[in-house]
Parts: C-alpha cells; sequence; structure tokens
C-alpha cells in the first residue's frame, strides 16, 4: 500500500513538475523603482514557546498577525537555503533554474503591533510528535507543503526521513521517524470531487465537479492532527460544469453553473463533512485564504502588457490589492466558516492575501522546469509564459508557514 520512495530531489521534482495549473499568461517588466525600509536591526526574536504573542511594548495581547509590511533583512533569512532542500519541487526551486536576483529570499513579515514568534523546527516537530499534519489543496498549497518540509527537515539526520506515496499519488507523505510524525499532502484542487484530480494529469480544458461529493477525498485525512486547507485559484472560471452523478455513470446530469456559485456549494459539502466528521477535541483546522497573481503590471503602476517578470522589489502601497484578486471568493469562505463556527467547530483562516498581494517579486516567473518546450515566440516574449502564480522557495510560503507555526504554539490544546 504504501510505496516508500529514495528521497532524490530528482524523483519528487519530476513529478512536480507535472502540476502546473494553469499555463499563463501575459506579459511583464516594469522599473519600478520602490524605497522599502531596509532594517536588519529591529527583529527582536521572542522566546520560543510563543504561547501568546507579545505586542511591541511586550503586553500579551491580541494582535493581527495579517497586518503588516515587509522588512529586508538578509541576516535572518531565507531561513534554509534551497540547496539544502531535499525535497523542493522544480515549480519552485527558482535559484536552480537561474533565477540571478536573489533579494526574494530575504523579506521577513513584520505584523504591525506584534512580532511573530521565531520559528523552531525541533519546536515544531516535538509538537507534531505522534500526529499527523495533512495540507489538502492545490498546487498552492503543496507549494507551502513543500515549504514546510524544507523548514524542518534539516534537523533530521537523513536515514530517519523519507517521502512515502499512497492512494495513487494523491497523497504524499513526509516522514519524519523519530517523531513518528508525518506532514503529508493531499491534492484535491477543488476540495470536491472533480475531474482535475488526478494528481499529475489534470490539466484538462473543461472543469466538472461533483458538487456533493467529497467522502472519497476526505476518509482519506479526516483523522488527521491538524488539517491545512486551500482552494481558489481552480475555481476562477465564469462558469463550472456541476456533474449530478457520478464520474464514468452514464447517466449522469451536467449542468454549467456560475463558478462562484458552485464554489459556495463545495465549500458546503467540505464543511458539512467537516461538522460530522472532525473531532473537536483532537483536530485544528485551518484554510488558506486566496493566493494573489500578478499577472497585471497596470494595477501596481507598471507598463501595460506586463506582469511579475522581472519584477525584484514588493509593492509598497500599503493595503495594495491586484485587479485580478477576487475577495468575493474570500467572502464565501468566511461565510462558510463562520456557520461552521456557529455550530461548534472552529477554522481558523490563514489570512495570507493582503501580506501576498505585495510579493510581486517573489514568483517563479521563468525559473521553473518548464513542462512543455517552449515556442520561439514564447521564448522571444518571456512574459508570455511567465509563472506568476506560485512562489519561489525559500520565500513567502515560508513565511504562510510561519504563521501557522504561530498557531499551532497558540493552540496547545484545539481550537
Ligand atoms: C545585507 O543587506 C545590506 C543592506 O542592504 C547590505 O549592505 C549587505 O551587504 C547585505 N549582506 C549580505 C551578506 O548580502
Ligand atoms: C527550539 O525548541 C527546542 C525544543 O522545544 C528547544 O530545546 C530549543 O532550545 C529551541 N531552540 C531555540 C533556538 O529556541
Ligand atoms: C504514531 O502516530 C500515530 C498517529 O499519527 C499513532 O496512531 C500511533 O499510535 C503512534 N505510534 C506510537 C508508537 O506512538
Ligand atoms: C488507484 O487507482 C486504481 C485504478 O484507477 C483504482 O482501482 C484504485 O481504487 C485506486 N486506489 C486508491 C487507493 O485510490
Ligand atoms: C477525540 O479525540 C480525543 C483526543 O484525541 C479522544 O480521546 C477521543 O476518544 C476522540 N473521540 C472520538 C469520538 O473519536
Ligand atoms: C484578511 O485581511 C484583510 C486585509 O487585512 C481583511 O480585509 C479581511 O477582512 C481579513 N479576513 C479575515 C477573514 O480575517
Amino acid at each position: 500500500m504504501v510505496n516508500k520512495t529514495e528521497i532524490t530531489p530528482a524523483t519528487w521534482g519530476v513529478r512536480s513538475s507535472f502540476h502546473s495549473l494553469v499555463a499563463l499568461l501575459v506579459a511583464s517588466v516594469v522599473v519600478a523603482v520602490l524605497s522599502l525600509a531596509r532594517d536588519g536591526s529591529r527583529f527582536r526574536p521572542l522566546p520560543d514557546d510563543g504561547a501568546s504573542l507579545q505586542s511591541a511594548a511586550g503586553a500579551t495581547t491580541s494582535c493581527d498577525l495579517f497586518s503588516g509590511r515587509w522588512v529586508y533583512n538578509n541576516a535572518s533569512y531565507p531561513l534554509y537555503e534551497e540547496k539544502q532542500c531535499t525535497f523542493v519541487s522544480d515549480q519552485v526551486a527558482c535559484e536552480k533554474f537561474g533565477r540571478k536576483d536573489l533579494g526574494y529570499r530575504h523579506w521577513r513579515w513584520q505584523p504591525h503591533g506584534c512580532d511573530i514568534p521565531r520559528f523552531n523546527a525541533t519546536g515544531l516537530l516535538e509538537r507534531l510528535r505522534n500526529k499527523r499534519m495533512v495540507y489538502v489543496g492545490d498546487s498552492l498549497n503543496r507549494g507551502q507543503w513543500v515549504s514546510m518540509i524544507c523548514l524542518v527537515e534539516s534537523t533530521i539526520p537523513p536515514n530517519l526521513k523519507w517521502i512515502s506515496y499512497r492512494h495513487n499519488h494523491s497523497l504524499i507523505a513526509f516522514n519524519a521517524m523519530e517523531y513518528n510524525t508525518t506532514i503529508e499532502f493531499y491534492w484535491a484542487p477543488m476540495l470536491v470531487e472533480s475531474n482535475s484530480d488526478h494528481p499529475y494529469n489534470h490539466r484538462l480544458p473543461e472543469r466538472v465537479v461533483r458538487v456533493q461529493a467529497i467522502e472519497k477525498h476526505a476518509r482519506v485525512w479526516s483523522d488527521a492532527d491538524i488539517l491545512i486547507f486551500n482552494s481558489y485559484l481552480w475555481w476562477l472560471r465564469p462558469e463550472i460544469k456541476v456533474l449530478w452523478g457520478s464520474f464514468g455513470s452514464p447517466d449522469g446530469i451536467h449542468k454549467m453553473e456560475q463558478a462562484p456559485r458552485v464554489y459556495e456549494m463545495a465549500l458546503n459539502t467540505w464543511s458539512d463533512w467537516l461538522e460530522v466528521h472532525i473531532n473537536r477535541s483532537k483536530t485544528q483546522v485551518f484554510f488558506v485564504s486566496m493566493s494573489p497573481t500578478h499577472d497585471r503590471a497596470e494595477d501596481w503602476g507598471g507598463l501595460d502588457g506586463h506582469n511579475c517578470y522581472q519584477e525584484t522589489e514588493p509593492i509598497t502601497r500599503e493595503g495594495y490589492s491586484g485587479s485580478r484578486s477576487r475577495p468575493e471568493l474570500m467572502r464565501a469562505v468566511e461565510a462558510v466558516i463562520g456557520r461552521l463556527r456557529a455550530r461548534g467547530l472552529g477554522v481558523r483562516i490563514l489570512n495570507i492575501t493582503q501580506l501576498s498581494e505585495y510579493r510581486k517579486d517573489a514568483h517563479p516567473s521563468i525559473y521553473k522546469r518548464q513542462w512543455h518546450p517552449l515556442s520561439r515566440e514564447q521564448l522571444a516574449d518571456p512574459t508570455s509564459y511567465a509563472d506568476c502564480f506560485h512562489w519561489c522557495l525559500p520565500g513567502v510560503s515560508d513565511v504562510w508557514n510561519e504563521l501557522l507555526y504561530a498557531y499551532i504554539l497558540r493552540n496547545r490544546s484545539p481550537c
């Protein structure tokens, strides 16, 4: 059932390059001369046990971790080197694929009014002892899973860690033997069943979901101790086909519906499952909010037709939001989670949207494995194939995990 695989970056890398989500897009290049705070001195590590987050003044307080600014800090960041991460995938290994400007790895997230606890891999693994942590979602969530493994794996000797695959490779697990811990990723880009559920071959022209069916996926992860969901990018189409019935059955009924409506239906199916099947005194549940894309340089004052390609600095305008972002989809997530909370199940939103909106510099753009050979026209115009939705590692997804870590430390008992 479990097939154990040697830890070779090649194995994981080649596989993961199959996954790239969508083919992108329009163009880029932009000379945005931005003056940014470059301060290495303000960083004050907190006591490792971060039971509460402390305000700058030292008083214990509740603080919005998601509202803040990026501070250049090449002394403390990155938290690991790309080359040292055995498992980094070719979708996010930007340095390996030729990126020369490496400033994107040096930014620290500074919330207004408090500090994030310093990431401590051993501390986290201790917390995860005898536990199962599962990321469920799309390639952005897989990027965050890879980031988490990169963050912890250097503390584990080579013979005590490995990657294993189950459920026809929909489930990939990082095993940390001495802790009896697994950190897993389950591919379900639309959470409910869809025609994109194959972990590698899922780029299909049409998107079909079985909007009421989640059990096939959910029984794989519903007993986990920590669950981290996401689902956003795959819904960015005007319409999605809904299947009433099952895949492969001749009597299924198909109906085109507005995508936001189908998204809501899928989230309801998801939340109904959680309400019934999640053990509230055991499992902590998180939902990662939408991950913004940077495919329209006009949005941040760049040139028409350009995108994230050749961007090297974050956006500094507080509250910046790209025109492609779809807040109404996040409102749907908030509504569903609000109703779940009223029914006694707490789901924490990791509100990474705003902080990631600033990071137009942090996408792979052209520095990743290209799955399909590029045409002469594409090569002549790099913006045409730049990936402005995934994130280079080390980078932004590490910060998402630092925020997740802050909540795992804080919630000693489950929410
Ligand atoms: C770190 O950044 C500072 C300020 O930008 C710069 O002066 C210094 O040379 C950098 N150090 C390294 C090791 O890159
Ligand atoms: C990290 O956590 C471990 C285990 O809780 C602890 O022994 C160690 O001192 C911590 N390291 C730092 C740098 O705080
Ligand atoms: C290892 O962890 C699993 C949960 O992930 C648990 O069921 C099992 O009892 C643990 N094994 C030991 C020896 O503690
Ligand atoms: C794996 O795929 C095969 C063939 O598609 C299917 O019969 C089997 O049930 C799948 N196994 C799991 C664990 O999903
Ligand atoms: C829920 O989890 C707690 C803590 O792990 C455990 O003691 C309890 O038996 C579980 N309840 C059910 C119904 O599985
Ligand atoms: C997420 O953060 C944004 C910007 O700070 C805010 O407008 C939004 O209400 C937050 N959402 C949640 C669910 O906290």
